[in-house]
């Protein structure tokens, strides 16, 4: 969102405040922020007292050695045992747990937590058949399917931690996550569906285990789509023979409120993806709590988040938080085709609904008619997050999904935070179109100055996070150098999140954007200098630059300029399509450029740094800004001279 169009969307000061009957009924009330203010630990205490431990913790918040945070110490619990067998105990057994709408029409599977619970202990004892102790890492590469939560929650039932890496990443990029966190076991399925057709998983697979050396020994296969695959009978098992014959009883060890629950790889400014850890009493309690009181479920509510598995929000609202507290939800297999979501909401009366907004400008562009055509009277509440959200698409959002009446929660958080941080509660705070509100109860965020001071109301900044939060990331898999450097030492004692804010005069939070080299692509988190580096590794390439330019969609879009090496002359007819497939092959699809532009030289200070901001300029067809810092101010022109002439627009 430009500062214009903030601005004046900030004048207009449209206000939507709670619905009175939600107001009335509300999980959670006014008073939990001056509760939370004047004990936090005892806050998050009492939210942590909402699931099921083995043995009480002795100590809610350990900060001694900040940033490394130890929440619930001395704690016990399982996080399978929290998400599925404690709702059957309580009699909820029958109960849907997720209604599974897979992308072929007539496709669907309801799952009951009984059901789920048999099948989480049936993959837990396979995969303690093919070794898998505690402590392990097991890699996850599958589809929306409803066997990949059930290998998320095994993993966690034997407190071996999973690392799910998106179905859209390349080979490469699974190879690098299953050696730095060093998986022995990877489950995956031979495809998927997506768009209409059935695409393939397992060959991807293959591949990446195949560069890892003799790291991986076994490879679970679930048979999603019956495409041929190729087999080694060595170390490839099909889940229907290794999961299916597998007893359903399963005793479940109860683990340390600090131990591994999953390692989530992000995009940071550097080219290495960085893996996040989370933990796991802290992690689900953030995570039940928010998901809880953010979206005020209440017992016969049908929830849908619209993530895929493989992003932060798939693990903490698909899978974890809404299991822990026995929700009923909704999971879809495919891509957001013309209407397909609104009958899903139609035919299986969603309630809650939480989606991003890249999503919500395509439907936006597509028109209304089509929303329009199908019965979503039985939503009430609408979640937003991954980017901000542009107050147009906001107002949208709220009139043709939601009928006018759905309050929108427009949730900030991060990979990192594991849990919202930033968000109106539906009851409590009103909503402003393009304002996540204010920090939730028990949260501490500010806008700060580079000196770390406050700005106070009417002013922009850096957001940064004050207290530990129960579902913090506790470092970066083995790397407590980089988790340091990266979050705690811009400021001494504030987690810096990489976003600028601004504090409107009410003290309600605008986010935006990101402030570092993070672009953000339809919600999803990609590094500049990590696709320079995939531009780099092409023969051809002897040097990229790489910005986000605005888009109207996707928030963000990926624009390259690269040098060629004088050896590959002018590339050849075919070197922008060319390099945009050695992107997708390093990295994945989702990392393709929009535009690559080849340049004869970049901008450069005279201390070698590329100036980026330029280069933005271009990408977005602006007036180029200030040239003054530029070693040769005569590049510009030459980049200028060059556009539009080597470039790819699909
Ligand atoms: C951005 C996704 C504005 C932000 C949960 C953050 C948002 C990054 C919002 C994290 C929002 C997420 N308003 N910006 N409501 N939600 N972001 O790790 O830049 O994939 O730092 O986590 O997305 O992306 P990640």
């Amino acid at each position: 969102m430009s500062e214009q169009t903030l601005s004046n969307l900030m004048q207009e000061n449209r206000r939507f405040e709670p619905p009175a009957d939600l107001a009335a009924n509300a999980n959670v009330k006014e008073e939990a922020y001056a509760r939370a203010d004047a004990d936090r630990e005892a806050f998050w205490a009492a939210a942590a007292e909402r699931l099921d431990w083995g043995r009480k913790w002795d100590q809610v918040l350990d900060w001694t050695n900040p940033p490394f945070a130890k929440w619930f110490v001395g704690g016990t619990l399982n996080a399978s045992v929290n998400c599925v067998d404690r709702h059957v105990e309580a009699g909820n057994g029958d109960k849907v747990a997720i209604h599974w709408v897979g992308e072929p029409d007539d496709d669907a599977r309801d799952i009951t937590y009984a059901q789920l619970k048999d099948e989480v202990s049936r993959a837990a004892n396979a995969l303690t058949e093919l070794g898998v102790r505690k402590g392990d890492r097991v890699a996850i590469y599958m589809p929306m399917i409803p066997e990949v939560v059930v290998a998320m929650l095994a993993c966690a039932r034997l407190g071996a931690p999973h690392t799910v890496v998106f179905g859209g990443f390349s080979a490469d990029a699974l190879a690098s996550r299953i050696t730095d966190c060093e998986a022995h076991v990877v489950i995956t399925a031979d495809g998927g569906y997506r768009r209409g057709a059935a695409s393939a998983l397992k060959p991807a697979v293959d591949e990446a285990v195949a560069k890892t050396g003799d790291l991986v020994r076994s490879v679970l296969v679930v048979r999603r789509t019956g495409q041929d695959v190729d087999w080694d009978d060595s170390r490839d098992v099909w889940w229907h023979d290794a999961v299916d014959s597998a007893s359903a009883e399963h005793e479940p060890e109860m683990h340390d409120s600090e131990h591994p629950l999953y390692v989530m790889y992000t995009s940071g400014t550097t080219g290495k993806p960085k893996g996040i850890l989370h933990t796991t009493g802290g992690y689900l309690t953030g995570t039940s709590y928010t998901h809880w009181s953010v979206f005020d479920l209440k017992d016969d509510d049908v929830y849908w988040c619209t993530a895929d598995v493989g992003w932060v929000t798939g693990h903490s609202y698909m899978a974890y938080g809404p299991l822990a507290n026995g929700a009923t939800q909704v999971m879809y297999e495919g891509t957001p085709e013309k209407g397909r979501w609104w009958k899903i909401v139609q035919d299986y009366k969603v309630s809650i609904f939480y989606t991003a907004p890249t999503a919500i400008r395509t439907f936006m562009k597509q028109g209304r008619e089509i929303p329009d055509g199908y019965d979503m009277s039985s939503l009430r509440l609408l979640g937003s997050v991954g980017e901000p959200i542009n107050p147009e698409a906001y107002v949208w959002y709220r009139e043709v999904i939601g009928g006018d009446r759905c309050p929108v929660v427009d949730t900030w958080w991060q990979t990192e935070t594991g849990q919202i941080m930033i968000s109106p509660l539906p009851g409590v705070t009103a909503g402003k179109p393009g304002s996540a509100m204010k920090a939730l109860p028990g949260i501490a965020a500010d806008v700060v100055d580079d000196d770390a001071k406050s700005v106070g109301n009417g002013n922009g900044g850096y957001l940064v996070l004050k207290e530990p939060w129960p579902a913090m990331l506790r470092t970066l898999w083995g790397d407590d150098q980089r988790f340091k450097d990266t979050y705690w030492s811009r400021w001494p004692g504030l987690y810096f999140a990489g976003d600028g804010a601004k504090l409107d005069e009410d003290g309600d939070i605008w986010l935006l954007g990101r402030v570092d080299d993070v672009m953000n692509v339809s919600g999803h988190r990609l590094s500049t200098t990590e696709i320079e580096s995939a531009l780099v590794s092409h023969p051809k390439v002897a040097e990229a630059a790489v910005v986000g330019a605005a888009d109207e969609t996707t928030g963000q879009a990926v624009c390259a300029f690269v040098i060629l090496r004088d050896s590959a002359g002018d590339g050849g007819e075919d070197i922008v399509e060319e390099l945009r497939r050695h992107v997708a092959k390093e990295i994945g699809a989702i990392a393709k450029p929009r535009q690559i532009m080849v340049v004869p030289e970049l901008p450069k200070t005279r201390s070698g740094k590329i100036m980026r901001r330029l280069l933005k300029d271009v990408a977005e067809h602006r007036e180029v800004g200030d040239v003054t810092t530029l070693a040769d101010s005569t590049v510009m022109d030459l980049i200028k001279g060059k556009e539009g002439s080597a470039s790819s627009e699909d």
